[in-house]
């Protein structure tokens, strides 16, 4: 059986952030899950996350199924790794995956090709290295001249002659149960930063007679992990660029990536178009041949084929095939836009369905509604779903008609194919088909102007 132990104790002191350097987000997505997902993918069935700082702040994210064990303080990897002992113990014939929480490149296909190495060598340790370009701060890999691994040298213990070695250590190594509680006992707290390095294991391990073994990936981006801002920055870039080609290559048309951010999550059907500006988050799926964008964000949003969403924001909503909304269009939480649904520039929809075909052309508010297919809203609409206190329901029936500059003040009902008169200010239900006018009349005053002269007389 495959488990796996998760670093996610530190600080993170470089970061400056005020939360756990493991919950600091790439693509909108805290590092910890990429790094959870991998494990998963890789078929990997019991972790346990090692918490420390703002431990509550992790535990609180994690799903139910993910064990936890608290590192209090945190004295470096290897004592976090110390805090697992229980989970180690009931895994000792097991191999045990260990990675950091940082590192939110690693993949299932690098983790599990390192297991393979691992057991085709019938290694104790074996640890997933790189060839890097900048050598500053990591874990550098010692071999002797014949190539042999020797031990990982920290950069603050490194001399001038070793933080020349380019080949990095990943911070993720597949250990047998027993070996890594061996190294857990064996590993002390002598060095730069008097703290107990998971990475002495290798060493130990070695100097015990036991197989150990670098699996070096080819691409040294996988190992790339998070210490400050700057990196984290790169880390988005990498992510964003490899989810883009991703996309792309399963036939997502981006003719222009710029400004173009797409979560992890996210699916596009074939010959969707993204335009510049677009981000796309969550569990959002689209569909076939849509056109996303320009200046677009949806979050957790299901759209289906052929959709244009020009200029908009769709949160936690629905949008079905057909549907033509935009320029500048908000649709907020739990919404349905129905098949053909048509939204125009600054309309807003907040927690309403609306029906097939229904056209809201323009500068209107659909609040907590339920419209109807073939309503015509006028340009200027606007459910007063809100007393204050409460908010309450809209019904607007098939075929309606709502003229501009209507408000209806809910809760109320509009009937099937009901008319109303623009301007008016509905209070009352109408039933089906009938014609509704709610304002005053017209008044005409002649030669008001002359008898009231209301302007200032020019001298
Ligand atoms: C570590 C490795 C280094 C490797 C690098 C790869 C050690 C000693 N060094 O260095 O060889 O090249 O990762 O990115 O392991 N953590 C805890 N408790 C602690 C300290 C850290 O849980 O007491 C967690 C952190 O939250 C983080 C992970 O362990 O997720 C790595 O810690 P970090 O301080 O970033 O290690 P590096 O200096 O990057
Ligand atoms: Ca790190």
């Amino acid at each position: 059986m495959k488990c796996a132990i998760i670093l996610a104790g530190g600080k993170g002191t470089r970061m400056k952030a005020d939360c756990p350097k493991v919950m600091c987000n790439v693509i909108f997505k805290p590092m910890i899950d990429y790094v959870i997902d991998a494990v998963k993918e890789a078929g990997v069935k019991d972790i346990c996350v090692i918490t420390g700082y703002k431990h509550e702040v992790v535990e609180e994210h994690l799903s139910p199924d993910i064990k936890t064990a608290l590192q209090e303080p945190q004295l470096g990897t290897g004592h976090a790794v110390m805090q697992a002992r229980d989970f180690i113990n009931s895994h000792k014939d097991d191999k045990i995956l260990i990675l950091n929480g940082d590192g939110p490149l690693m993949d299932a296909e690098t983790i599990n090709k390192a297991y393979d190495y691992h057991e085709e060598n019938n290694n104790s340790i074996t640890l997933i290295s790189a060839i890097v370009e900048d050598t500053e701060g990591i874990g550098h890999i010692k071999r002797d001249e014949n190539g042999t691994l020797l031990r990982i040298v920290e950069h603050k213990d490194a001399t001038e002659e070793e933080k020349k070695i380019n080949e990095s250590n990943a911070g993720c190594y597949w250990f047998n149960g027993a070996d890594l509680l061996y190294a857990l006992d064996n590993i002390t707290n002598e060095n730069a930063q008097n703290e107990y390095y998971l990475t002495d294991s290798l060493e130990i391990l070695i100097n015990a007679g036991k197989n150990a073994g670098a699996y070096v990936v080819e691409n040294s981006e996988v190992v790339l992990g998070a210490n400050d801002r700057k990196q984290l920055n790169d880390l988005n870039n990498i992510m964003r660029r490899n989810i883009n080609t991703k996309l792309m290559l399963e036939g997502v048309d981006i003719p222009c990536t710029d400004g173009v951010i797409i979560g992890k999550d996210v699916r596009i059907g074939n010959s969707t178009v993204i335009l510049p500006n677009t981000i796309i988050l969550g569990d959002t799926v689209i569909g076939d041949s849509c056109t996303i964008g320009p200046n677009s964000y949806l979050d957790n949003a299901t759209v289906g084929n052929n959709v244009i969403l020009d200029n908009c924001k769709i949160l936690d909503s629905t949008v079905e095939n057909d549907v033509d909304a935009g320029p500048f269009v908000k649709v907020r939480a739990n919404s349905v836009l129905k098949k053909g649904v048509h939204i125009g520039n600054f309309v807003e929809v907040k927690n309403s369905v609306v029906g097939e075909g229904s056209k809201s052309a323009h500068l209107t508010y659909i609040g907590d509604s339920d419209v109807g297919s073939d309503v015509n809203f006028g340009c200027g609409t606007v459910t007063c779903n809100y007393d204050g206190k409460n908010k309450w329901r809209c019904k607007i029936g098939d075929g309606a008609f709502i003229g501009c500059n209507t408000n209806l003040i809910a809760p109320v009902e509009v009937g099937e194919k009901a008319y109303i008169a623009a301007g008016s200010t509905i209070t009352d239900s109408i039933p089906d088909k009938a014609l509704s006018i709610a304002r005053a009349r017209q008044v005409i005053k002649e030669g008001w102007v002359d008898i009231k002269k209301p302007y200032k007389e020019k001298k």
